[in-house]
């Protein structure tokens, strides 16, 4: 009978070695028995990037790549987009379970009552230059939070964490807004604690001399299918920052900085800002063949395609298209649309996009909506990180209460020389100038 075992012959001593396979993994502490002699370290993985590595064990988000597949605690991206809110969903991704009206209430209203900065922060976004990045400018002030809540190192405390994760999805929107208005050169809008997440995001943002901000429910609904649809994705790159700045045991607010910081690379939340940038130069329908032949001879990426996990189209990807026709319906169609459109019908059709399993993804659309919805380009990627921080925290809170886990702290192959012998000074000249 076959047993979950991989039997491994080590060729150098002819030694066979016989491990568990768990999960579809074999433990890579496993291989550190197989070695050459009793001097030998043992064997290692060797996986730049962690192409193939499972670094942790989750009950959160599951994605199947090949099947375009996401589900958040088992229910499918596509139904919790269509029946949720998005403070609906974050307690879902938090809690495990969706709340019941009670649950949701509760819920609602104790983020509702976390939006608030301390007033330090108007100051504090005040040095900024005014042009300076809404993402940077986000990431710097998450991790001045740590100093207005320095009681959230105590970690280990549920009570404890739960408040501070409150207080980080509640100030989110607050903090982008803030960046967004000080870009204008705008007064600061405070929170209406009237209004929806969505509703009130919208108010900080485009709030002008009116009593009171009025959202239209078209736009407030779409950008909360939106945030729905980037709460979460698994071990992303910023979700694996989060992960590994937290398994130091540091705060959850300097732990959501560097996830922010992480998803603020063109490669990763960046791309949204990139694919704009990329329509823009692409210009009209008539230059899209001619851009994807630069792709093709390596010479540009075609943002928002591609992905690491799907090798199918991303199924954000379909709900975020769904979505911009709607808002369309409001704002007037984003000409850049026709472009992204051709763009796809090309791609799909192409051997080199085919061959590599290129498909659009999450970031592919969204900029063409946020863009009809009225934000800038440089503001995308924080509209990014707001959903993203309670898929960030409700992963820190796993790995913070999981008993496997501990600091992360990967090996290398060490490439450089060895046991060198001291050079004073004057032999130093000799050698000639310092390398470059
Ligand atoms: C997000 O991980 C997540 O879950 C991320 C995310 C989330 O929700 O957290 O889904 C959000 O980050 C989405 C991805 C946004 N990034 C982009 O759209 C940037 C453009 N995409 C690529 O840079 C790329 O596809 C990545 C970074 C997304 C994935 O890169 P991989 O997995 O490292 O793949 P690769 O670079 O090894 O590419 C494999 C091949 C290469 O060609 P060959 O060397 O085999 O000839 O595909 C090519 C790449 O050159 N390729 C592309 C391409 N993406 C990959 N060629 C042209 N355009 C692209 N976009």
């Amino acid at each position: 009978m076959a047993s979950d075992s991989l039997t491994i012959t080590d060729n150098r001593t002819d030694r066979t070695y016989t491990l568990p396979i768990e999960d579809g993994t074999v433990r890579a502490m496993d291989l550190r028995q197989i070695k050459t002699g009793p001097e030998d370290f043992g064997l290692m993985t060797y996986d730049p990037a962690f192409t193939n590595t499972a670094s942790c064990r989750s009950g959160i988000t599951f994605i199947d790549g090949e099947r375009g597949i996401l589900e958040y605690r088992g229910y499918p991206i596509e139904v919790l987009a269509e029946h949720c809110t998005f403070l609906e969903v974050a307690y879902l991704l938090l809690f495990g379970e969706l709340p019941n009206e009670t649950g949701l209430k509760n819920w609602v209203h104790e983020i509702t009552y976390h939006t608030m900065l301390h007033e330090t922060t108007k100051k504090f976004m005040g040095g900024f230059r005014y042009d300076a990045h809404p993402m940077t400018m986000l990431v710097s002030t998450v991790a001045a939070l740590a100093t207005v809540y320095p009681e959230a190192k105590n970690i280990h405390d549920p009570e404890n964490r739960l408040l501070q994760i409150k207080r980080l999805i509640g100030k989110m929107p607050t903090i982008a807004a803030m960046s967004y208005r000080h870009n204008l050169g705008f007064p600061y809008i405070y929170p209406d604690n009237d209004l929806s997440y969505t509703e009130n995001f919208m108010n900080m943002l485009w709030k002008m001399v009116g009593p009171k901000y009025v959202a239209n429910p078209v736009l407030s609904r779409a950008l909360d299918v939106l945030f729905i649809l980037h709460a979460d994705h698994e071990q992303n790159c910023s979700t694996n920052t989060m992960r590994s700045v937290g398994s130091s045991q540091a705060d959850p607010y300097v732990a959501t900085a560097a996830a922010a910081a992480a998803l603020s690379g063109p490669l990763h939340g960046g791309a949204n800002e990139e694919v704009l940038k990329m329509l823009d130069e692409i210009g009209s329908k008539q230059n899209v063949a001619a851009y994807i032949q630069k792709v093709k001879n390596g010479h540009e990426k075609l943002m928002g395609f591609g992905h690491r996990v799907y090798k199918n189209y991303d199924p954000r990807a379909k709900i975020i298209k769904w979505t911009a026709d709607r808002v369309f319906e409001v704002t007037g169609r984003n000409p850049k649309l026709e472009i992204a459109l051709e763009l796809e019908r090309i791609a799909l059709e192409d051997e080199y996009f085919v061959k590599r399993k290129l498909y659009p993804n999450v970031d592919f659309y969204s900029g063409i909506i946020y863009q009809a919805l009225g934000f800038k380009p440089a503001m995308f990627t924080a509209l990014f990180a707001i959903p993203r921080t309670v898929g960030w925290l409700a992963q820190w809170q796993e790995m913070v209460v999981d008993a496997e886990q501990k600091i992360a702290r990967p090996r290398q192959i060490y490439t450089g020389q060895r046991t060198r012998r001291f050079l004073p000074m004057e032999e130093r000249q000799a050698a000639g100038a310092m390398k470059k």
